[in-house]
């Protein structure tokens, strides 16, 4: 299992002040001191958080891999292409939202056609795609027919269910989805919404080999510091692989 942390609400506090901290770029060094695998970035096209700065830095420190969030649009996909991260996730983008709200509606013909050229141009580039998408099977075929590595489930409905029943549902829904997606020949992420509440059932899926988790993450070190913060997020997700409670 791959535990990335997203240290886009680290700038999202910078930016708080249009000033130059906190620094997603030494956040950057701290998560990958405590130990995750990876660090994730979202260039949004209205540069609200995450700046080109942010991520080009980030390329040139850090050492595990980023995993570039973006939309399939020109402008983010030319720096993509330019600075060839690890891996590069594709995500709807609204500019109302506050965060990324669903996943890609694949359904939709337009979206379709610039997601599956964005992945022909990401791959072309050598950088592996990831789509973001609902737990959804058709999502899923759709997914695999476009031609990208692997899909990132959303796991914000799980997140967002409070009944115990409903959670159930949400993580049966996303089991199945697993398994469909791993069927389909996708490697299989998760993410958005995970919090040191709910990431065991999640991380305990065994087909899912890729967790992203931010605002979880970034709060708890707000007031533990972030080593403590993601080192006690990936001592959970341990926990949930072999059972047994690193604290
Ligand atoms: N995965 C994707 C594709 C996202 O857009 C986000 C939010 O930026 C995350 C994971 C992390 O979500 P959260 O901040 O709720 O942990």
């Amino acid at each position: 299992m791959r535990y990335y942390v997203n240290v886009d609400h680290v700038a999202t506090v910078r930016e708080a002040r249009h000033t130059d901290e906190p620094d997603p770029v030494r956040a950057a060094v701290l998560v990958e001191l405590a130990g995750a695998h990876g660090i994730t970035v979202h260039l949004r096209e209205d540069r609200r958080h995450v700046s080109e700065r942010d991520v080009r830095l980030l390329m040139e420190t850090v050492r595990t891999g980023v995993n570039l969030e973006l939309a399939a649009a020109t402008d983010v996909l030319d720096i993509a292409c330019d600075l060839k991260p690890m891996q590069a996730t594709l995500v709807p983008e609204s500019r109302e939202e506050v965060t990324t709200e669903g996943g890609l509606s694949l359904g939709d013909g337009a979206v379709r056609t610039a997601t599956r050229e964005a992945v022909e141009r990401l791959s072309a580039a050598g950088i592996r795609t990831a789509l973001f998408v609902d737990p959804d099977e058709k999502t899923l075929e759709v997914s695999a027919e476009i031609g990208v590595t692997a899909v990132e489930l959303h796991t914000g409905e799980y997140a967002n269910a409070t009944q115990g029943r409903e959670r159930d549902a949400q993580l049966t829904r996303l089991r199945g989805a697993a398994e469909t997606a791993a069927g389909l020949g996708l490697a299989v992420h998760a993410g958005h919404g995970l919090t040191y509440e709910n990431v065991i059932p999640v991380a305990a899926i065994a087909l899912i080999e890729e967790l992203n988790i931010g605002h979880s993450v970034v709060s708890r070190a707000v007031l533990v510091g972030m080593e403590r913060a993601v080192r006690e997020m990936g001592a959970l997700i341990h926990q949930a692989r072999s059972g047994v409670a690193l604290f």
